[in-house]
């Protein structure tokens, strides 16, 4: 039970007041002399007909004082001292027993959560916003999972739509079957680019290519195969980065999932009287909530993408019955969610509110310099591979010697771009600063998985306990908070679901790193006073290490042992 829950439970024994009640009445007092939490009296004056001095005086002396230091009455208040002794022990123990389940629930036992996010569309680059989504969703993913729940991860791949007609017309004329095999992506953005230049002087490629996306529909064997091919080397592009991310998926049934299913939906939706005509295409109206329609079909009888993320929505429920379906998509996209929850509402779907868009910023870089081989585009291999190699170059300035520096700078390079992405307020803009984020202080990826190297050098050299340790030692101010933040983890995961905001947990790690970082400055370990302290000192940079590092892996972010 937290400290919080402990103090209401005690006021609750004395008061006619619900327990919840009283724990959302319990605030956290400006100053730590005034102790760890407050009750404000005056909220019974009324009841009681009391003045509030009177009442903290009478609850002070009846209340049960078992697990607190001391608890006194101060005016109308009544200040809790937790027992810090209680506290620390209570805290270390739990740490080190459960590992890399500290932390975890099973508040979300029995419900099923989607979790769709990163859904790059096939034959085009993976771009610095779809890294955006992917890491966003890959941490809510692990959030929940940590809860209990079961959470499926959707990749709502974009891979159909009239673009493939042009693709396939661009491929049959100037397509290089070498390059399609040794860099896919690059190839067909290159068709593909070379397409539309093409049709500018020459209209009546845009005609050719209409007629191969028909072709495609109507599932002409040529332009199936060609399909599928450019969609299983673009997948397998994709892999890289999600292997290099450490990022997977359940399932991958993107927009091409669901052209079988449309016709259901869109008789479903005429069955409502929702479907109306407009300039020839048929749409749901949707005036009266100040958006334009929403399309589900267009003149020529073609279905978009709403028409197929309302198909998604409906099967996913019938599939997963699920109790949110989120979907991490940029916030430029917040239109069209609306007018997609807003239909769904409309068709008489209760479980539309548990349709959520969950928006991010627009993503930018400080240094133009980045290598960029084509346009703005960003190629997001290009990112990450810059990362790794200009953290080997500080690793190398830094610490030559290490063992293994490829691969810690593969992980800290990584990280450090992931820790970017989820360290702020998502819907805020990013803005990439290669000597901010990769610097080893200040408030970044690097910064704490250094703080958990130094934990773990620190371990290595003066051994882990194994026997009990008596935290009564440990009563200093710099222990104290540490372990107060600790305590805090299941807290952070909690609020970081109820927000769906990974910085949260961002936030909470540097928190532990700077705490520690100040416990490990104010006191050496090493020459602890006496060998008990030094014991119970270990046993607190032990669990700081596991905290460290469990909610670096809620982010998606691997610690290294040594750096
Ligand atoms: N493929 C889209 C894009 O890259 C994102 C898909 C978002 N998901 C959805 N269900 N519409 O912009």
């Amino acid at each position: 039970m937290d400290n919080k829950k402990l103090v209401a439970q005690r006021i609750a024994e004395h008061v006619d007041m619900d327990v919840l009640e009283i724990e959302k009445l319990v605030e956290i007092p400006p100053k730590s002399d005034m102790g760890d939490f407050a009750f404000p009296c005056f909220i019974l004056a009324k009841v009681l007909r009391k003045a509030p001095p009177m009442i903290a005086i009478e609850l002070m002396e009846k209340i049960n004082k078992e697990g607190f230091e001391k608890i006194v009455n101060n005016g109308p208040y009544l200040n809790f001292f937790v027992d810090k002794t209680m506290l620390i022990k209570k805290t270390i123990d739990k740490i080190l027993i459960e590992g890399l389940e500290y932390g975890n629930t099973t508040n979300g036992d029995g419900e099923t959560i989607l979790v769709e996010y990163s859904s790059p569309n096939i034959a085009k680059p993976f771009h610095v916003g779809h890294l955006f989504t992917t890491v966003i969703g890959n941490s809510l993913y692990k959030s929940y999972k940590s809860q209990g729940y079961d959470v499926e991860r959707i990749n709502h791949l974009g891979d159909t739509g009239t673009q493939f007609g042009k693709l396939i017309s661009a491929y049959k004329k100037w397509g290089d079957e070498e390059a399609l095999e040794k860099e896919p992506i690059k190839e067909l953005l290159r068709i593909y680019v070379k397409f539309h230049d093409e049709a500018e002087k020459n209209p009546e490629l845009v005609e050719e290519g209409r007629m191969y996306f028909k072709r495609l529909e109507d599932g002409s064997e040529e332009e199936v195969a060609l399909w599928k091919r450019f969609r299983e080397l673009s997948l397998k592009e994709f892999m890289k980065v999600y292997e290099m991310l450490g990022v997977e998926f359940d399932s991958y049934a993107g927009e091409s999932f669901y052209s079988d299913k449309i016709d259901e939906l869109v008789e479903m939706i005429e069955k409502t009287g929702l479907l109306v005509e407009s300039q020839g295409a048929q749409v749901i109206d949707l005036e009266e909530y100040n958006m334009p329609p929403c399309i589900v079909k267009k003149a020529d009888g073609a279905t978009i993408y709403a028409t197929r993320d309302l198909a998604a929505a409906t099967y996913r429920k019938k599939k997963y019955d699920f109790s949110k379906n989120i979907y991490v998509v940029g916030k430029d996209q917040t239109l069209h969610f609306n007018q997609v929850f807003k239909s769904l509402e409309l068709m008489g779907f209760e479980w539309a509110k548990d349709c959520i868009h969950v928006p991010f910023g627009m993503v930018r870089f400080a240094d133009k310099k980045l290598s960029t081989r084509k346009g703005d585009v960003i190629f997001l291999e290009d990112l990450l591979n810059e990362a790794v190699n200009k953290t080997l170059s500080i690793i190398n300035e830094k610490n030559p010697e290490l063992e293994n520096k490829e691969e810690v700078a593969k992980e800290v390079g990584i990280g450090a771009i992931i820790f970017t992405y989820l360290k702020n307020n998502r819907t805020r803009d990013i803005v990439f600063n290669w000597d901010e984020m990769l610097s080893f202080e200040g408030e970044t990826g690097p910064y704490t998985q250094y703080t958990y190297a130094r934990g773990k050098s620190i371990l290595r050299k003066l051994g882990t306990v194994e026997e009990e340790a008596d935290y009564s030692l440990l009563n200093s101010k710099e222990e104290f908070e540490l372990v107060k933040i600790l305590e805090n983890l299941e807290l952070a995961i909690k609020s970081s679901i109820d927000k769906l905001e990974p910085s949260i947990i961002t936030r909470y790690v540097l928190d532990v790193a700077k705490a520690f970082n100040k416990f490990y400055n104010a006191h050496n370990i090493a020459n602890s006073e006496s060998e008990e302290l030094k014991n119970a000192r270990l046993k607190l940079v032990e669990a700081t290490c596991v905290v460290i590092k469990k909610s670096l892996d809620l982010l998606g972010i691997k610690v290294v042992e040594k750096m």
